[in-house]
């Protein structure tokens, strides 16, 4: 700094520094000590993935829906409603900081049904976030400053790869359950209720809704009924992350099950959601966060905490993408429409996976894939290892997370063979 100083002194000519650029600047820059981070993971795929020149290249990292072309979706509904907010002319104010009061309205109703008691009895509050990351961001900061009762969080073994960050840059510790198991690639429940069993009471837990991202496995209603059985028993908190809701089974009710039953048996949840995939609103950003409270009161009082916590964090939610949703949920006939949508998304990916089995069938393959029908939702969790990913990924051009997990919206009619052929070439 010094001599960059002293060099500006002989060089300050006439106002201006023509030999300032020669000088070693970065010598003495404030950031030299700072590493080189890892690249992420799914990231780190799809650049990969680009650099391929083959023509038959898949994709399979990115969780994003795809078309049976293979091309992003926008829903019909979404452009609909776009259209009619563009007829409509409205302003570019702030949104409150809690956000778009119809669309939080729209988003409690939409994950407890609109008769839900607790709603009836407003003691929950909802307030809007930046996608389902921002919402499980504000959840974890929520829990930080006011759950007194633990700092532990447990996160399924396996879990979505944000959610250790997430909760650990909030100050939470983490710790896992037993949930998927490799010997059947479905769901282990005798290890999840073993764990759940064992760890501290008011532990933190949380639940993938439905959809659970990376496993594709999901527990069937009995299960959950005992897992909330053993939540309630072991006094632990459940916050539940819905980021599929209807993208799972199509239908959005049944997706909503767990958490609703939840609620049903007296668990007072904290709940998020995203629209990412179910309107496919990925880079809208368009989130909700709900806790559902003790009484009406106490819900008025958490509200007022979460405006604080996020104030000056991003000062108060976008505009646009919140719009769009609530127009959506708000207006019957686009609702109808959307509904419709999601069903074909959910569909279409339900047939892929069917299709994926018949034809490592058909190419002679002798393992048992039923695992790739009965896991549900965007991804699936081939149980391929990861040196049988190297070589799909070496011999055939197809891109996945090492842990053998495949986005099956990425798979279309056009190339469900290819990917067939090349998973038997590596499993055989
Ligand atoms: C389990 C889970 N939770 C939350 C999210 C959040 O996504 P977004 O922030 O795009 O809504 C995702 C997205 O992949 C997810 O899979």
């Amino acid at each position: 700094m010094a001599l960059l100083k002293s060099s500006k002194l002989l060089c300050n000519v006439g106002n201006y520094y023509p030999c300032l650029s020669s000088f070693p600047v970065r010598a003495s820059s404030w950031w030299s000590h700072v590493e080189m981070g890892p690249p992420d993971p799914i990231l780190g795929v799809t650049e990969a993935f680009k650099r391929d020149s083959n023509p038959k290249k898949m994709n399979l990292g990115v969780g994003a829906y795809r078309d049976d072309n293979g091309k992003p979706y926008v829903l019909s509904c979404v452009r609909k409603a776009e259209a009619q907010i563009a007829a409509k002319k409205l302003d570019k104010e702030y949104l409150p900081i809690a956000g778009l009061a119809e669309f939080n309205k729209a988003s409690v109703e939409l994950a407890l049904g609109p008769t839900n008691e607790v709603i009836k009895s407003g003691r929950f509050t909802t307030v809007q976030t930046i996608s389902g990351t921002g919402s499980l961001r504000v959840g974890a900061n929520f829990l930080a400053r006011f759950y007194q009762a633990s700092r532990d969080v447990y996160l399924p073994k396996p879990s979505w790869g944000n959610h250790t960050p997430i909760f650990r840059d909030a100050g939470m510790q983490l710790s896992g359950y037993r949930y998927y198991d490799p010997k059947t690639c479905g769901f282990d429940f005798a290890g999840a209720v073993e764990d759940l069993s064992k760890i501290p009471e008011k532990s933190i837990i949380l639940f993938h809704a439905c959809a659970h991202n990376p496993t594709g496995v999901d527990p069937k209603p009995e299960q959950w009924k005992e897992l909330a059985s053993v939540v309630k028993q072991r006094n632990l908190f459940p916050f539940f992350d819905m980021a599929y809701q209807g993208f799972a089974s199509g239908d959005i009710d049944r997706d909503a099950w767990a958490v609703r039953y939840f609620i049903e048996q007296g668990l007072n949840v904290v709940l998020s959601q995203s629209y990412a995939k179910n309107m496919g609103l990925y880079g809208e950003r368009v989130g909700a966060f709900t806790v559902v409270c003790g009484d009406a009161d106490e819900a008025k009082r958490v509200e007022s905490q979460l405006k604080i916590l996020i104030r000056p964090m991003y000062s108060n939610p976008p505009l646009n993408g919140a719009r769009i949703a609530a127009t959506i949920m708000n207006t019957p006939e686009l609702r109808q429409e959307w509904l419709q949508e999601v069903k074909g998304m959910a569909n279409r990916i339900i047939g892929m996976r069917e299709q994926l089995v018949s034809n490592l069938k058909k190419e002679g393959s002798s393992h048992n894939w039923q695992h790739i029908i009965d896991q549900i939702g965007m991804f699936c969790f081939t149980g391929l290892k990861p040196e049988q990913v190297e070589r799909l990924t070496k011999e055939s051009s197809i891109y996945m997370t090492k842990d053998g997990r495949i986005s099956v919206a990425g798979v279309s009619s056009s190339n469900v063979a290819y990917l067939a052929h090349g998973i038997h070439q590596v499993t055989k």
